[in-house]
């Protein structure tokens, strides 16, 4: 049989080569490519504003921020519900934007200026927005409520910077604080007691006295 290269192929050369190629998948396991083993982590340092105060830490670079804030500074108000960036219970408020700490990592923010609910107020002080949550009831098992309230204050400022959302529909004016508005903009925040009717009240209550 001729062949591109000019050499002769057989018959009994064809039943060779698809001998060898149907033994391929039985060949042992050292045979193939392994995965490059798991070094040792990288740490690194990394200096950040918690609350007003500087915290210096040594982390593995894959902690993300939300745990670097509740098992290495053990500021546990900060809650760890889906860790995936879907339920906002993570909520945390990084030089003045609301971020999930679960989706980002610590060493991503060196020099940031973060709050977390135990910077907002404390039992004897509490953040207006502290205050209205409980003057409406807007919890129940008060799971989500740090990353609602850190989220509604972030949010309220958006508002007032006249960031519009999706459902904003004067692009041109400022932008007006409706129960749509709150909803819309607190969508990333999911409260499994349902608490929303209450927490919109709250909200609404706060951003009429910053108005
Ligand atoms: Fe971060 Fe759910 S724990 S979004
Ligand atoms: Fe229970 Fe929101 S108050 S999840």
């Amino acid at each position: 049989m001729p062949t591109p290269g000019g050499f002769p192929l057989n018959r009994r050369d064809l039943v060779v080569g698809a001998g060898a190629c149907s033994a391929l998948p039985v060949l042992p396991t050292s045979a193939y490519p392994q995965s490059t083993p798991v070094g040792q982590p990288v740490m690194t340092e990394i200096s950040f504003g918690v609350n007003g105060r500087t915290r210096e830490l040594t982390l593995d670079t894959r902690t993300t921020l939300l745990d670097a804030l509740r098992q290495h500074l053990h500021l546990t108000g900060t809650k760890k519900g889906c860790d995936h960036g879907q339920c906002g219970a993570c909520t945390v408020i990084v030089d003045g934007h609301r971020i999930n700490s679960c989706l980002t990592l610590a060493v991503m923010h060196p020099n940031a200026n973060i709050t977390t609910i135990e910077g907002l107020g404390d039992v004897d002080r509490l953040h207006p927005m502290q205050a209205a949550f409980v003057e409406h009831d807007g919890f129940q098992c008060g799971y989500c409520t740090p990353g609602q309230i850190c989220s509604s204050i972030a949010m309220l400022d958006e508002i007032e910077a006249g960031i519009p959302s999706h459902v904003t529909s004067d692009l041109t004016g400022p932008v007006e604080v409706s129960g749509v508005e709150i909803r819309e903009r607190m969508s990333g925040n999911i409260c499994r007691c349902g608490a929303y009717s209450n927490i919109i009240e709250a909200v609404t209550e706060v951003a009429g006295r910053r108005a």
